[in-house]
């Protein structure tokens, strides 16, 4: 694999700029973003002056704290233009979240917010070592979603030849990959797992694959999956965090020299971390819910939105901005079974490290009378089909996930590719628990 050097010429000077300047910066931005939100947002401005507080009220950073909360209820109460900061005709952008019932959740850019995404976008492929002049292959999905138009136009910011492949259609995916050599791919986690059977289904060496970078995020994944498609593609694999209501992707980015957390944008999103419970900010190095003020943003700007994320708030290492530590997940997908709480990602982790499986998983929850049961379906791998080498997977990966997570599960190691795959966010909980 490839080593990268990053000249301090290449990037934003902000990047690497002193503590003091980025903070000055945020105090300037914070400052006159709130007196947007209550000059022209109606919403923002009841909310302020119900908890008797204005924008003069920021003397510090800090004071931000004194400033009511933002969460997904506020903005499906709104539904669909009820919280945007200007007139409806100078959105040149509408997305939405990927609700899985009910109505999306609706966001929207001015022609300066999509500069600015573009502009994170690009900062972030460049931090995950892309370069101008790189074919970028973007198969995270165009249309409501963020994914897939944010990547597009980060890359083209960049420099960069985009392949707009979207998701799906995984074979031909595959054949363009091969035919157009990207050295950069943007895509779920997952769907990159698809895309590896396929390349094996084709008979094509991953490892031998042009691409050198994949940029992987919209879902949680662990360091334990980061080798796994590391070693698989002999790729560099290289996290990237946002949300739609902050922005999309790009609000955050792993540096590729270091792949220790994701450093986040601090110059237009600025971070907090708070007790869940209580709504308290949290020291940085803390565990807790994340939380994001926008700070430049003009059509929907966000007053510390929840984002229901589980993370810790780390000094800055390969930059000078903060990083979060890898997304344990959201709080809204905590299973908690038998008192004890348990994420997707704990069970990921324990899948990867046993032999004879394939890191294709869901998670069954169910319930015998009073009792919650966990199933965990996995793969079992191409070269462990037998059934003697499927017991003996299922007995030690109940046991890793005994001793680690501290739950009995009942594992049901099946044939491969009997597991749904993802073209996008995998779905890794289906909840068979009676309704009550
Ligand atoms: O998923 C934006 C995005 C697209 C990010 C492409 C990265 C790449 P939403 O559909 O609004 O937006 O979902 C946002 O996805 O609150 C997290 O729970 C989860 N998420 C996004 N990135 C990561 C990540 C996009 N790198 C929600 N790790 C967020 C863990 C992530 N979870």
């Amino acid at each position: 694999m490839l080593d990268f050097v990053t000249r301090p010429q290449d990037l934003d000077p902000i990047e690497i700029a002193s503590r003091d300047e980025i903070s000055a910066l945020q105090f300037h931005r914070m400052k006159r973003s709130l007196k947007h939100c209550y000059e022209n947002s109606p919403f923002y401005r009841q909310r302020f002056d119900e908890h008797g507080v204005h924008p003069e009220d920021l003397k510090t950073l800090s004071d931000l704290s004194k400033f009511p909360f933002t969460t997904k209820t506020d903005l499906r109460d709104t539904y669909p233009f009820g919280m945007f900061a200007v007139p409806r005709e100078q959105l040149v952008r509408i997305h939405g979240s990927s609700g899985t019932t009910g109505k999306p959740t609706v966001v929207g850019y001015t022609k300066h917010d999509i500069d600015v995404w573009a502009d994170v976008v690009a900062r972030s492929i460049r931090a995950s070592g892309g370069r101008p002049g790189d074919i970028v292959h973007v198969a995270y999905g165009y249309g409501l979603f963020t994914g897939g138009l944010g990547a597009h136009y980060g890359a083209e910011r960049l420099g960069c030849t985009v392949v707009p492949i979207s998701g799906g259609m995984t074979e031909r995916q595959v054949t363009l990959m091969n035919d157009f050599k990207p050295r950069i791919i943007m895509v779920t986690p997952s769907y990159m797992l698809s895309i590896l059977d396929e390349f094996r289904r084709q008979g094509i060496d991953p490892r031998e694959s042009s691409i050198e970078v994949g940029i992987f995020g919209a879902e949680p994944w662990t360091n334990a999956m980061r080798s796994e498609i590391e070693q698989a593609f002999n790729m560099h694999a290289v996290d990237i965090y946002g949300l739609s209501e902050v922005m999309g992707p790009g609000v955050a980015n792993e540096c590729v020299e270091t792949k220790d957390g994701l450093h986040v944008w601090e110059d237009h999103f600025y971070p907090e971390i708070i007790d869940p419970v209580t709504g308290a900010v949290l020291p940085d190095g803390e565990l807790g819910e994340l939380v994001f003020t926008t700070l430049t943003k003009e059509g929907l700007p966000m007053v510390r939105y929840r984002t229901r994320d589980l993370t810790r708030l780390l000094p800055g290492t390969a930059r000078s901005m903060r990083r979060i530590e890898k997304i344990t997940g959201r709080s809204d997908d905590m299973i908690i079974l038998r008192g004890v709480n348990v994420f997707p990602t704990q069970i990921e982790e324990q899948i990867l490290k046993c032999g004879g499986l394939a890191p294709h998983f869901q998670i069954e929850l169910t319930r015998a009378g009073r009792m919650d049961n966990m199933i965990v379906h996995v793969e079992c791998a191409a070269d462990s089909t037998d059934a003697a080498a499927r017991a003996q997977s299922a007995k030690e990966l109940a046991h890793h996930i005994k001793s680690v997570v501290g739950i009995s599960t009942k594992i049901e190691v099946q044939d491969p590719t009997s597991i749904a795959r993802s073209e996008g966010k995998a779905k890794r909980v289906v909840d068979n628990r009676p309704k009550t």
